[in-house]
């Protein structure tokens, strides 16, 4: 690992390798803050496709590796190894590859969702707890400035009681059958074998449900769900309808699609509470819209005065400027950065209310997927979803 001193942490990458669709948001992201060094990489199986992309991100060549368990060895013995390994890899290989590195004693930012069954994800939290070690997963949505301004608002009660949630992360880009065309990213999140039947819940549906724990504070208590395959041919659930009873009975309802149609990224949050109600969607980032009873509407800008520090701390160029996805991954690994130089320093870590998702938050990730999963087979029925254990 880097040594006291080093104003930026080395850091690994597995996965995102030429073309990949999330590979550049983590390279782009760790950077802009100038804390990370991206000096060792396993960003793809093929050679030649892990050659172009070691020569192009100008990659020492001793510090490329054909396979991650070389790579997780290899970086724990050198006196310069990293201080953060990366998974940016198709669901299926999570577990594995978060393993090596935890056992190799490196802390781990793995992408969603954290396994492919709690059993796993569950392995993994246990795992990083027994070698103190961080493990962070990419719900990415919560690091957005004012994401963390209105989760401020609702905790310190701006709503009143929270009467009820409506969040949707409801897409249109698998609305024709691209995996039949040869698509990279829809081969493996249509293959059941690979993204469970359960695909959009598992691959969007559990970003819109970790907004609504991060903002709100609650846990899902129960699930109702329906699964359905709106485009024909398909062999994956597309589009999922969630009905939610959250901590205290607070009612919800969840809408997960990647088959609505002509929609583009799709998601927005909506909270109600007794007093006023809040607004936040993805396509307008930089706005927050509290509405009240009597009828009084407030648009917060980012950077505008007067917002929570939450939100002020995550700021960089000023009101009017735009800040969105790439900036929410730089925020991401910011928060990560704090708890990592911390640790490495022998200070104290700051423990903010308002941070990264841990490991713990892909776990209850992933016991969502499979309550809605459960309810589906069931009819519909209301189902419990298998809580935390203690400790976690
Ligand atoms: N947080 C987000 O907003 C977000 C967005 C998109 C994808 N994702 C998640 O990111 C992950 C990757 O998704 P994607 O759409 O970028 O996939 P992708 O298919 O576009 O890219 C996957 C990359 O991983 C590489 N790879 C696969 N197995 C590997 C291995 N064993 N070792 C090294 N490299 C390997 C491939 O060569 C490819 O470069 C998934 O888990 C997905 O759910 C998250």
């Amino acid at each position: 690992m880097t040594q006291p001193g080093d104003l930026r942490l080395a850091v690994g990458m597995v996965g995102g390798g030429p073309g990949s669709n999330i590979g550049i948001a983590h390279r782009t992201g760790l950077l802009l803050d100038d804390r990370y060094r991206l000096v060792a990489g396993s960003f793809a199986r093929d050679a030649g496709r892990q050659a172009a992309m070691v020569a192009q991100l100008g990659i020492d060549s001793d510090r490329s590796y054909a396979d991650f368990r070389a790579m997780a060895v290899a970086e724990a013995a050198r006196p310069d190894g990293i201080d953060l390994a990366v998974v940016a890899t198709p669901n299926d290989s999570h577990v594995e590859i978060v393993t090596a590195f935890l056992e190799a004693g490196i802390a781990v930012a793995c992408e969603k969702p954290l396994a492919t069954d709690s059993a796993g994800a569950a392995e993994l939290v246990a795992l990083a707890a027994e070698r103190d070690l961080v493990l962070a997963v990419a719900h990415c949505y919560s690091a957005y400035a004012m994401v963390r301004h209105a989760a401020r608002l609702i905790r310190d009660g701006a709503l009143g009681d929270l009467r009820f949630v409506d969040v949707e992360h409801a897409s249109g880009w698998a609305s024709v059958l691209h995996e039949a065309a040869g698509n990279k990213q829809a081969a493996w999140r249509m293959d059941p074998d690979v993204a469970g039947y359960a695909s959009v819940v598992a691959d969007i549906g559990i970003h819109a449900f970790h907004l609504v724990r991060y903002l709100t504070g609650l846990e899902a208590e129960e699930v109702s769900a329906q699964l359905d395959t709106l485009v024909p041919g398909r062999r994956v659930a597309d589009n999922a309808t969630v009905a939610l009873r959250l901590t205290g009975g607070v009612p919800g309802r969840l809408w997960a699609s990647m088959a609505a149609t002509g929609q583009a990224h799709g998601l927005k949050i909506r909270v109600f509470g007794a007093d006023a109600s809040l607004e936040w969607f993805h396509e307008d980032p930089q706005h927050l819209v509290v509405r009240r009873a009597d009828g009084t509407e407030t648009r917060y800008a980012q950077g505008m005065a007067g917002l929570s520090e939450d939100e002020a701390r995550l700021n960089r160029v000023g009101m009017g400027h735009a800040e969105g996805f790439i900036e929410a991954f730089a925020n991401y690994y910011s928060d990560i950065a704090d708890e990592l130089f911390a640790r490495r320093d022998g200070v104290p870590v700051v423990h903010r209310e308002l941070s990264y998702p841990t490991g713990t938050d892909g776990l209850v990730g992933i016991q969502f997927v499979e309550a809605v999963t459960a309810s589906n087979a069931a009819n519909s029925a209301w189902v419990r979803p298998v809580s935390k254990k203690a400790g976690q």
